[in-house]
């Protein structure tokens, strides 16, 4: 499929592969509000057989250096500050049934990256930054920042990073967990498709489970989430896929997952 045309981001489908990219780079991707409705109409036109979505930012520098602080600069009031459309983007990323992955190519700051954060996987090359530096401008993340950080790496650290608006390097968000893998920026685009390549392969109905049962998992207590992982083995269980991978294994062979159409939620 041919890419759509937008104003502040470009959006490819090829084949099982979606990359939506931030393209505002003489701004450091900065999210205004044309982008993120750019953005959620996007996400409308995936294609049903989609099995990744990439995120990515535009030029050198930057996966998107947060929200956009011009358009932030009149707004006073939470209600003027569009919100809803911002929560909706993030929600669809970390609720989508197959992996959502954010390739870091730079800062990635505030509402940058509490997009990565939303995303199930974040590959970073090593000359990237991260942080939430919304303390810094009197605000706090508003997009799901706090609960996904401490989410993430434990309350102690978000809030030294929440309240310092500490900058994270490369390094330092891989150790932190921030991160899932830090490769060579010379190398990024070669490692961010090996790692599409693979996840676009994976059994699409086991993979919808994996993501609900861990990503909604979280919120349950013990009991229901292994209830929810219970119906999703079952599930799984009764799907082609795998039937296929049973095969695949006996006769010394790759499968060849193909998922199926309408899966029970
Ligand atoms: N909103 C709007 N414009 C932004 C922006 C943002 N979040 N982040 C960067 N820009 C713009 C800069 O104003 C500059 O525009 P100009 O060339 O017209 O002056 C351009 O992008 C390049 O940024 P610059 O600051 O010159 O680059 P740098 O390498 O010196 O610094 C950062 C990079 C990311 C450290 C710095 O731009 C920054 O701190 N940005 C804001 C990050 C932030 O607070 N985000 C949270 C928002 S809630």
């Amino acid at each position: 499929m041919p890419g759509v045309d937008y104003r502040c981001i470009s959006f490819v489908q090829d084949g099982p592969k979606a990359t939506l990219t931030f393209a505002r780079p003489d701004v450091l991707n900065a999210l205004n509000r044309q982008l993120i409705d750019e953005a959620l109409d996007a996400f409308d036109r995936l294609s049903a057989d989609t099995r990744v979505l990439v995120l990515r930012g535009a030029g050198e520098k930057a996966f998107a250096a947060g929200a956009d602080i011009a358009e932030m600069r009149e707004r006073t009031l939470w209600t003027d500050l569009d919100f809803g459309p911002r929560r909706e983007l993030a929600r669809r990323i970390e609720s989508a049934p197959f992996p959502t992955v954010a390739a870091i190519n730079g800062f990635a700051l505030g509402g940058g990256f509490e997009l990565a954060l939303a995303c199930h996987l974040r590959i970073a090359s090593d000359t990237a930054k991260v942080g939430l530096p919304e303390t810094r401008l009197g605000i706090i993340p508003g997009n799901g920042g706090t609960a996904r950080l401490a989410r993430l790496v434990g309350r102690a650290r978000a809030l030294q990073l929440i309240l310092l608006g500490e900058q994270v390097d490369a390094a330092q968000a891989e150790r932190l967990g921030l991160v899932n893998w830090v490769v060579p920026a010379a190398g990024f685009d070669q490692r961010v498709d090996a790692l599409t390549d693979r996840l676009a392969q994976l059994p699409p109905v086991a993979t919808r489970a994996v993501i609900d049962c861990v990503t909604r998992g979280e919120d349950m207590t013990v009991d229901q989430a292994i209830e929810n992982e219970h119906r999703w083995f079952q599930i799984c269980l009764a799907s082609p896929d795998k039937q296929e991978g049973v095969a695949a294994f006996l006769e010394k062979r790759r499968p060849k997952f193909t998922g199926v159409q309408a899966i029970p939620t």
